[in-house]
């Protein structure tokens, strides 16, 4: 019987190797080989029009069904208007209301941006949110102003999730979609509003300038069942080493979406296309600008440490390879406006418009961020900062 196992073994391993042999002879040599697929800033393109695996049509299909189409003014420009950190109770203060409406009427945007903390992240019933949102909606609205947000880390509980709030992330999003000049939308990566606007040429309906909202989400804690306060930040083998681990990360997927959308509207397009970026929380590179003002033409006020995560997940470097965007606008830091450039992308705090947080007093950062792009030098575009103060 043994021998016969034996026997057994030996003749599969014999008609193994001569398989195995027979698959490497039947191997393309070089001149059966595919041809060499196409390389687009160093990923690979090949003749299905796929990208890591995503087909590149319904992603520019996607990206170009908006329910308002921007473009360029007569004049070749753009102009966008930041507001961020509105982060107030319903109902909204109406000395806030009062100032969105003054900046609105002078500055006269385009477009104008949330970048997250919209709400205190308290409001306990839908109807209530719902009041609210319409309540932030209506200077937009009532202008006929295109306007879009991001989320940041109050959205679905107090600061310490203990009151939590009564309407998810994805329940507010249908709410700000629900109105006619909202232009975000869910997305499909993680979190909720990851999203393009294109903005069109004024002389053509090619693409002149985009721009990629992001979520970037909210505590790291929350991973693995933790609760805030829960020590989750102290005892994470991360956070007890020094940095500690408090915010989360921009993650793969949505650097995944963000390069392939590229990538796609660039081929749609023929060409490049600039572009800036939005999203609540700093990322670590903002750090590099703090720390080294005179080399990255740091200017502002900075009254607050950056409130970065400590793990870089890597969307800095994705985008300085693909090359298009230039500019990173982040709210999160109430008492920050500085700005600086570094590696050639601009990275900028917008202050806070709210009346009630931390920095609803501050003369000196509480205002809204004005960015002024020409559709033919959209890489080189101009931004700085009105204060409310300042207001005519
Ligand atoms: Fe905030």
């Amino acid at each position: 019987m043994k021998k016969t196992i034996l026997k057994f073994i030996c003749s599969l391993t014999a008609i193994l190797f001569v398989v195995s042999a027979g698959a490497l002879a039947v191997l393309p040599d070089e001149k059966d080989a595919p041809e060499a697929p196409l390389t687009v800033n160093t990923l690979t393109v090949d003749e299905e029009n796929t990208l890591l695996g995503s087909t590149l049509d319904p992603i520019v299909e996607e990206a170009l069904d908006t329910k308002q189409t921007l473009r360029f003014n007569e004049n070749g420009k753009l102009k966008i208007l930041v507001f961020s950190d509105l982060q107030e109770e319903e109902p909204i203060k109406a000395s806030t209301l009062e100032y969105m409406n003054k900046m609105l009427d002078e500055q006269k945007p385009d477009l104008v941006l949330f970048t997250g903390d919209n709400h205190c992240g308290r409001i306990k019933t839908k109807d209530a949110m719902k009041r609210y949102i319409a309540q932030m909606a209506e200077p937009m609205e009532s202008r006929q102003i295109p306007w879009a947000q991001v989320y940041g880390n109050h959205v679905e509980g107090g600061y310490n999730y203990e009151i939590p709030c009564g309407v998810t992330k994805a329940e507010q999003q249908k709410i700000f979609e629900s109105f006619e000049y909202n232009v975000s939308k869910a997305g499909t990566v993680s979190g909720q509003g990851n999203y393009v606007i294109p903005v069109l040429r004024s002389d053509s309906d090619e693409i002149g300038y985009n721009v990629f909202c992001l979520d970037s989400h909210d505590y790291m804690y929350k991973y693995n069942g933790h609760k805030y306060g829960d020590g989750f930040e102290q005892e994470a083998i991360v956070g007890q080493i020094y940095g500690g681990n408090k915010y989360d990360v921009i993650h793969f997927d949505q650097i995944k979406w963000y390069w392939d959308t590229s990538v796609a509207l660039e081929k749609y397009n023929g060409k490049a296309i600039p572009a800036m970026m939005m999203f609540h929380i700093p990322l670590y590179e903002m750090t590099y600008i703090t720390e080294n003002r005179e080399q990255t033409g740091f200017e502002g006020v900075m009254n607050e440490a950056v409130g970065s995560p400590e793990i870089n997940s890597g969307l800095f470097w994705a985008l300085y390879e693909r090359g298009d965007v230039k500019t990173i606008i982040n709210g999160h830091c109430h008492i920050n406006t500085c700005q600086g450039t570094y590696m050639g992308v601009t990275m900028a705090y917008s202050g806070s418009i709210g009346g009630v947080e931390y920095g609803h007093d501050s003369e000196e950062t509480r205002g809204v961020r004005i960015l002024e792009i020409d559709e033919d030098d959209a890489y080189n575009i101009e931004t700085y900062m009105i204060l409310f103060k300042n207001l005519k």
